[in-house]
């Protein structure tokens, strides 16, 4: 985005800028090419305007660090976040964070935090290397594979591993592949647009697109509760299957079967989809822009087999990297809604309850004057100066905060030190590579191809 939007000069009443497009035609434009969308609508209408989409109330999206600032600092219960999620619950029912709201999210956000930070986290570093040397060591020599594939296999294996503490019976494999089967759904627009436009999610039989979708769904549940069922059987252990077996309410009730299936389905569906997106959005940038790879692999040479985890994610280009891929393709456009309860004054503008609030990640992190040249991938940036959080929030802010960044962080970083290790890689074509939507996230279109070589010692 380079054009230079016009300055804000907010009229205390005025309505705010509305995108004069009919709803279908917003609606199939923000499915199918959504970043030319909002760059189009930016540049027209600057740090805030209107947006509509079939099913939804109107989206007041937000593209200024103070607009995003109040968001992230207002009273979290003047809003409602759900009900913008509600997209999100054919994958992860209804009983999970994502959907939570109130007293039940902060309870459970609680309970789930621990292991994806801190020290708790940290004691995965060394199962994340391992992961990554096993998929990797099984890339075929000199031969083009899908990097998001390969990124998928490290990531699923880790949350999994997480949240089960183990990752490689049968009943995983058969998880992996459905997982992987099931949100293969939502790689186009066609299929995306079952989660946007909910009249189309109809069951036409097993050859028909959502009739495959709850079919995967069905057999997904079923591997789940029978680990469910075993494991409140057997002693627990340190892992999120075993804390969340462990909770109860205030009269003493452990969670239902039905609630613990949709907080697995949150944390493995939140947990590895983009943090494996996010990967393979690295690896092409590192490839794509060889100054870039030459600084890191000089950074990465003094790393050895005995290096902690915790130092190789210190290092700060490595960190700078990992940013700058978070900032130019962000994972997700924009961070959940932020419903009103009550009137709000935001940025001038005197909005009404039952407005989205919807902060545009995006948007933000292309502003020409927090980033100039904002399409160009420099992780300089990042060592140049500090970015406030309401001018660089790929995780989100407030109480929604992502409850994995510092996981994902982590384990991008290891991820990328120990192939970049191990394997030199080069990208199979020089072309371009744009994002697409795979459901709520965009990932690198065509999974970036790419051939590797194992390096010696
Ligand atoms: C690069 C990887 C990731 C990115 C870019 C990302 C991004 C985000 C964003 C933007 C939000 C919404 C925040 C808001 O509205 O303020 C979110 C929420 C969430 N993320 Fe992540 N995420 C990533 C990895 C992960 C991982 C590894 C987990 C592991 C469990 C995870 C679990 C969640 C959960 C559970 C929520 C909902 C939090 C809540 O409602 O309290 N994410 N993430």
């Amino acid at each position: 985005m380079t054009a230079t939007a016009p300055t804000l000069a907010p009229t205390p009443s005025a309505p705010i800028p509305r995108i004069p497009v009919p709803t279908w035609l917003q609606t199939i434009r923000a499915i199918a090419d959504p970043i030319p969308y909002l760059e189009n609508a930016y540049a027209q209408y600057g740090d805030i305007f209107e947006g509509r989409s079939f099913g939804f109330p109107p989206f007041v999206i937000l593209s200024h660090p103070d607009a995003i600032e109040q968001v992230f600092t207002t009273d979290p219960s003047l809003f409602d976040s759900v009900s913008g999620n509600q997209i999100i619950s054919p994958i992860t029912g209804d009983q999970g964070l994502l959907l939570l709201e109130g007293e039940a999210h902060k309870k459970r956000r609680k309970l789930v935090m621990p292991p994806f930070h801190g020290e708790r986290m940290r004691a995965y570093g060394d199962a994340m290397c391992a992961i990554a040397t096993q998929v990797s060591q099984e890339w075929p020599q000199n031969q083009p594979f899908v990097m998001r594939s390969a990124t998928q296999e490290i990531t699923l294996r880790v949350i999994l591993r997480t949240i089960f503490g183990i990752d490689n019976n049968e009943r995983f494999q058969q998880l992996s592949q459905l997982l992987d089967e099931m949100l293969h759904t939502f790689d186009t627009p066609l299929g995306s647009s079952h989660l946007f436009l909910t009249g189309l999610q109809k069951d036409l039989g097993p050859w028909s697109l959502w009739g495959k979708f709850l079919r995967r769904r069905q057999a997904i549940n079923e591997l789940l509760l029978a680990e469910i069922q075993e494991r409140r059987q057997q002693p627990l252990g340190q892992d999120i299957l075993s804390l969340l077996l462990a909770a109860q309410d205030e009269q003493g009730e452990p969670m239902s079967d039905a609630e613990l299936r949709d907080e697995l389905m949150t944390l493995l569906f939140a947990g590895h989809e983009t943090t494996a997106s996010a990967l393979a959005w690295a690896f092409y940038w590192i490839h794509k822009v060889p100054e870039v790879r030459t600084k890191l692999l000089a950074e990465l040479r003094d790393i050895t087999p005995d290096t902690d985890p915790s130092e190789i994610a210190k290092l700060p280009y490595l960190s700078a990297v990992c940013s700058e891929t978070l900032r130019i393709y962000p994972l997700v456009l924009f961070t959940f809604s932020r419903t009103l309860k009550q009137p709000l004054r935001v940025m001038g503008y005197d909005l009404p309850p039952g407005a989205m609030l919807t902060p545009c990640i995006y948007l933000v992190h292309h502003r020409e004057d927090l980033y100039p040249n904002p399409n160009a991938f420099r992780p300089e940036r990042f060592l140049e100066r500090q970015f406030s959080p309401y001018e660089y929030f790929p995780f989100g802010g407030s109480n929604r905060r992502c409850l994995g960044y510092a996981f994902a962080l982590f384990e991008m970083k290891l991820v990328l030190a120990t192939i970049l290790r191990q394997t030199s890689l080069q990208l199979v074509s020089s072309k371009p590579i744009q994002p697409v939507r795979r459901g709520i996230t965009f990932t690198p279109a065509g999974g970036v191809p790419m051939l590797a070589t194992r390096l010696g010692g």
